[in-house]
């Protein structure tokens, strides 16, 4: 068992996570695909951009890219789908475990490659033409100490005219970070709770809630608590430009850039080596 201390993303909130949670990657997929594109001076066709970017893009098969803090794989997919070559890593067993069921084909084509591991400390190796991370998952660190690890890690795995993507949620966003829904679907019911503790620097949420068994009408109660950490977003950049030649910051939606990152409440960010 990988040292994951904080035994977060368990067996039971991963199936949760992979059945509710989906919006995030239909929103950054189609960006970091057009920025793989434009980053590679690829022309492709119209209509195959206007599909948003699903199609097998032949030219893709060549390359190699690292889906870091994976999760159960959803965006790894997507990217198998355009047609890259793609690596996954996460803490989790649990969401590997996930990711492994729902890619089982690719996994025996060799397309695709899911390993249990701390995005802290990994060392694969290899080198990949692009590295990504989705979907708060950097928040999920808890200093800019370990932030800066992860782009050590980065920079090590990364080819000479690579791309790094990821996603953070600003201050701005974590701010406001105090809500509580509750979701009811016919399989699962379950609340999240978020607050922002000031004196921290970081918003939490709680997620609680019952997942039906399979094949029973049981329901099995989980209960876990996310941690959201706040970087300054210009302290974050500076991290970067240490390693990388050209840093952008860049809306979720549209991927066109910011000029204050500090005034979205989330933001993306794309490195080049
Ligand atoms: C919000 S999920 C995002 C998953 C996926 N990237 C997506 O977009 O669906 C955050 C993921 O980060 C993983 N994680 C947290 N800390 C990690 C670490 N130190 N190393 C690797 N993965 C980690 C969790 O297990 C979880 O799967």
């Amino acid at each position: 068992m990988k040292d994951n201390p904080t035994n977060l993303y368990g067996d039971i909130f991963s199936k949760i996570f992979n059945l509710y949670w989906t919006d995030f990657i239909d929103i950054i997929h189609p960006g970091i695909i057009k920025c793989f594109l434009d980053h590679k001076q690829i022309t492709v066709d119209e209509v195959i951009t206007k599909r948003e970017y699903i199609d097998n893009i032949g030219e893709f098969e060549k390359y190699n890219v690292l889906d870091l803090f994976c999760g159960t794989g959803r965006l790894s997919r997507k990217l198998l789908n355009s047609g890259f070559n793609v690596t996954g890593i996460d803490l989790s067993e649990s969401m590997i475990s996930v990711a492994k069921q729902l890619s089982n084909d690719q996994i025996t084509n060799n397309k695709l490659k899911l390993i249990v591991d701390d995005a802290r400390t990994f060392q694969l190796g290899l080198t990949f033409d692009m590295i990504v991370a989705t979907f708060d998952s950097l928040n999920h660190l808890n200093s800019i100490e370990e932030l800066e690890m992860v782009f050590d890690q980065v920079s090590d795995h990364i080819n000479s005219n690579g791309l790094f993507i990821f996603d953070l949620n600003t201050a701005r966003g974590l701010k406001y970070w105090d809500f509580i829904d509750v979701e009811d679907y016919d399989d699962a019911t379950f609340f999240q709770y978020g607050k922002y503790v000031a004196k921290e620097k970081r918003a939490y949420t709680r997620v609680t809630g019952f997942l039906r068994k399979e094949g029973s009408e049981l329901y099995e109660k989980f209960s876990e608590v996310m941690t959201n950490t706040i970087f300054p977003i210009a302290d974050v950049i500076h991290l970067l430009e240490k390693k990388w030649s050209k840093v952008i910051c860049v809306d979720l939606g549209k991927f066109e850039p910011v000029d204050d990152p500090e005034k979205l409440d989330r933001i993306v960010l794309i490195a080049h080596k």
